[in-house]
C-alpha cells in the first residue's frame, strides 16, 4: 500500500473477506494456456497454513507452472486462483511476491557471484523494504545470519557466493528465501544438481524446516520421492497438466499412482520416513 510507512506492513492490506484465513493457496479449475497447449488443466487445489506439500511428476508435467502460479508470477488462463487471500490477476501482484519466498534455478542465477553470502541473503529483505533499509541494516544482517545458521551454512556468512559448492549454494538460497519471513515458501526441485551428501543435508535441513511450527506453508517440487524431507503432509501428482493424485503423502503416493504419472509400472517403498521408486 502506497503511504504505508512501517517495514514488513506491506503484508497487512484486508485479504478478501470470502476467503478462508487458513487458505495459503486456493485453485479452482485453473488452467494455464500457451501457443495453443494446455500447459496445466482443470486444477483444484488448496493448501493450508499448516501444510507441507511435495509436487511430483515428469520432465514437462507444469509443476514449475503451477508453482508460478502460487507465487503469484503467472496468471490462470481458466479459473480462479487465490494465494494468501488475494486473487491472482485483480491483486497486485509485487506487494504479493514480498509474502512468497520462491527459489528457482532461474531466480538463482540471478544472484551475483562476488557477493558476500550474508548480502545475497540480506539483499531480499532490501528490495522489500526499499529505502527504510538503512535502519534495519544491523536486524536484517543478524537475520540474514540466523537464517544461514538454521540451514546449517551459517560459517560461511563471510565467504564469497561464487566459491560456495552447489550444495551450499541451495542452502544459501533458501536461507534468501526465508528473509522476508514469508508466509509461503516455494522450492522449485532445490535437489537438483547434487551429490548424494548434498541431497541428504538439504533433505535433512528442510525436514527441520517441515516440522517448525513457525514455519510458513510450503510446496516443494521434485521429480524423485527420495527427496521428499520427512514431516511434508501432502502430494500432488502431475501427469500432462492435469493432476493424477493428490492428498495426504501416505495415501497418494502409492505404487499405482506414481506409475500413473510416470507412464510406467513403478514400486514404491517406504523405508520410516522415507521413500523409494524403482521399476516394477
Ligand atoms: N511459454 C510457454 N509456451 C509454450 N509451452 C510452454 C511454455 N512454458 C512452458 N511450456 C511447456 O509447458 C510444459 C510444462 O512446463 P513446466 O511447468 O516447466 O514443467 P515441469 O516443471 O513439470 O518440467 C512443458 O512441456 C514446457 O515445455
Ligand atoms: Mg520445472
Amino acid at each position: 500500500m502506497t503511504g504505508d510507512l512501517i517495514p514488513g506492513a506491506a503484508g497487512a492490506a484486508p485479504a478478501d473477506a470470502s476467503v478462508d484465513p487458513d487458505l495459503v493457496v486456493s485453485l479452482d479449475g485453473v488452467g494455464v494456456r500457451r501457443s495453443g497447449t494446455a500447459l496445466l488443466h482443470d486444477v483444484h487445489w488448496r493448501v493450508e497454513v499448516d501444510e507441507r506439500w511435495v509436487v511430483l511428476g515428469p520432465n514437462g508435467a507444469g509443476k514449475t507452472t503451477l508453482l508460478n502460479l502460487a507465487a503469484g508470477r503467472l496468471f490462470p488462463t481458466t479459473g480462479t486462483a487465490h494465494v494468501l487471500g488475494e486473487r491472482i490477476g485483480r491483486t497486485d501482484v509485487n506487494e504479493l511476491r514480498t509474502r512468497i519466498g520462491l527459489t528457482t534455478a532461474a531466480l538463482a542465477e540471478r544472484l551475483p557471484a562476488d557477493e558476500r553470502v550474508s548480502d545475497v541473503v540480506v539483499t531480499a529483505a532490501w528490495s522489500v523494504v526499499g529505502r527504510w533499509r538503512e535502519s534495519y541494516e544491523r536486524a536484517d544482517e543478524a537475520r540474514a545470519r540466523a537464517l544461514l545458521g538454521q540451514l546449517g551454512v551459517g560459517g560461511l556468512a563471510d565467504r564469497t557466493y561464487g566459491t560456495l559448492s552447489e550444495g551450499e549454494r541451495k542452502r544459501v538460497q533458501i536461507a534468501r528465501a526465508l528473509m522476508t519471513d514469508p508466509e509461503l515458501l516455494l522450492l522449485d526441485e532445490p535437489a537438483a544438481g547434487l551429490d548424494l551428501g548434498g541431497r541428504e543435508d538439504l533433505v535433512a535441513r528442510l525436514s527441520e524446516l517441515a516440522y517448525d511450527p513457525d514455519a510458513p506453508a510450503m510446496v516443494l517440487v521434485t521429480h524423485h520421492v527420495e527427496e521428499i524431507p520427512p514431516g511434508f503432509t501432502h502430494a500432488m501428482l502431475l501427469r500432462e497438466g492435469s493432476v493424477v493424485a493428490q492428498g495426504l503423502l501416505g495415501d497418494t503416493l502409492t505404487g499405482d499412482n506414481l506409475s500413473k504419472t510416470f507412464g510406467l509400472p513403478l514400486i514404491v517403498d517406504r523405508a520410516g520416513d522415507r521413500y523409494t521408486a524403482r521399476a516394477a
